[in-house]
């Protein structure tokens, strides 16, 4: 892995799951609210994020978007991908890269990043096919020879809350972060190639993304670029700090494969209200919209 940037993949091998609109956001926050040096690499064809951040980024300097030339015949492939990852990084501390994931793609591009972000809605179709996608690549996920990146799954266009449980039951066998819901907002087509939505003037949308990004930006400031020690000696450390909402979804989950440890290998029972700490009950109601 390179020194230097810390590098961000927002992927899936699904469309229309919120790939764009998290990667052009999340990296617009880095930059315009956090002050980080951020580039954007959009490895999609449609080239969505690029869009949305050239036209709402408004000092968008050359080194803040990266994105396939165009008219290359063979499309994304893992030598142009990786380069254009790398050159970002060279300039940059931080990357986010926008990938629809293509199996020409190695499995060990993976590696190339500290974050793995996965948008998915609640519903059972898309958590069911997000979870097939994950166990395709649960051996890299899962590396102990290598390091992989801390996979985040992140719920994004959520309308309500109650299927919230339905992430929270689900027992995989691959550790992750459930990152804070990306509500669905009526005005982020609006927005597109705009403005960001941090910077909407309504607050709940305004405040709903944030807490996302900042969940994403306090994950981030603890991973190392260069881990001194074991991979799994460094999940223990990091977990056990509890100060954060994702600590928090992570304990929680933690807690749960402890419970239904027999059903490790199938689908797990349903957690009911009462069985979530008090921290957690109180940060799912208050993201309910009714
Ligand atoms: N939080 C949100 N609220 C409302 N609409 C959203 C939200 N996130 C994404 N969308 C909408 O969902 C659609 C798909 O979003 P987006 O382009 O970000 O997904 P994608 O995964 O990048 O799609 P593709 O696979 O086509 O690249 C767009 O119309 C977008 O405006
Ligand atoms: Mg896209």
């Amino acid at each position: 892995m390179q020194r230097g940037a810390q590098k961000i993949l927002i992927t899936s091998q699904k469309g229309g799951v919120g790939k764009s609109t998290l990667s052009a956001n999340l990296a617009a926050y880095f930059r315009q609210v956090l002050g980080r040096r951020t580039g954007l690499v959009d490895l999609d064809r449609q080239a969505t994020s690029s869009k949305w951040f050239r036209g709402a980024e408004e000092a968008c300097v050359a080194d803040a978007l990266y994105e396939l030339e165009l008219g290359a015949s063979q499309g994304i492939n893992a030598l142009n991908a990786s380069r254009l990852v790398r050159k970002a990084a060279e300039v940059n501390d931080l990357v986010v890269t926008d990938l629809t994931w293509n199996d020409l793609l190695p499995k060990e591009f993976f590696y190339d990043f500290h974050l793995l972000i996965v948008p998915c809605s609640l519903s059972s179709i898309e958590v069911d096919s997000t979870m097939d996608f994950l166990e395709r690549f649960a051996h890299v996920l899962k590396s102990k020879t290598r390091t992989p990146p801390k996979l985040v799954i992140a719920p994004s266009r959520i309308r309500e809350i109650d299927a919230y449980e339905l992430m929270l039951s689900r027992v995989f066998n691959i550790e992750f972060f459930l990152a804070p819901p990306v509500n669905y907002s009526s005005d982020a087509q609006e927005y597109f190639g705009n403005t960001f939505i941090f910077n909407s003037t309504d607050t709940d949308t305004r405040q709903n993304f944030l807490d996302f990004a900042q969940a994403i930006g306090d994950l981030l400031s603890r991973i190392p670029l260069q881990p001194a020690i074991p991979q799994r000696l460094l999940s223990s450390i990091q977990h056990r700090d509890a100060g954060t909402v994702l600590d928090r979804f992570m304990l929680q989950r933690l807690a749960n494969r402890r419970t239904d440890k027999k059903d490790l290998s199938g689908d797990a029972e349903k957690v009911s209200d009462d069985r979530l700490p008090p921290s957690l009950s109180q940060f799912v109601s208050s993201r309910v919209r009714t």
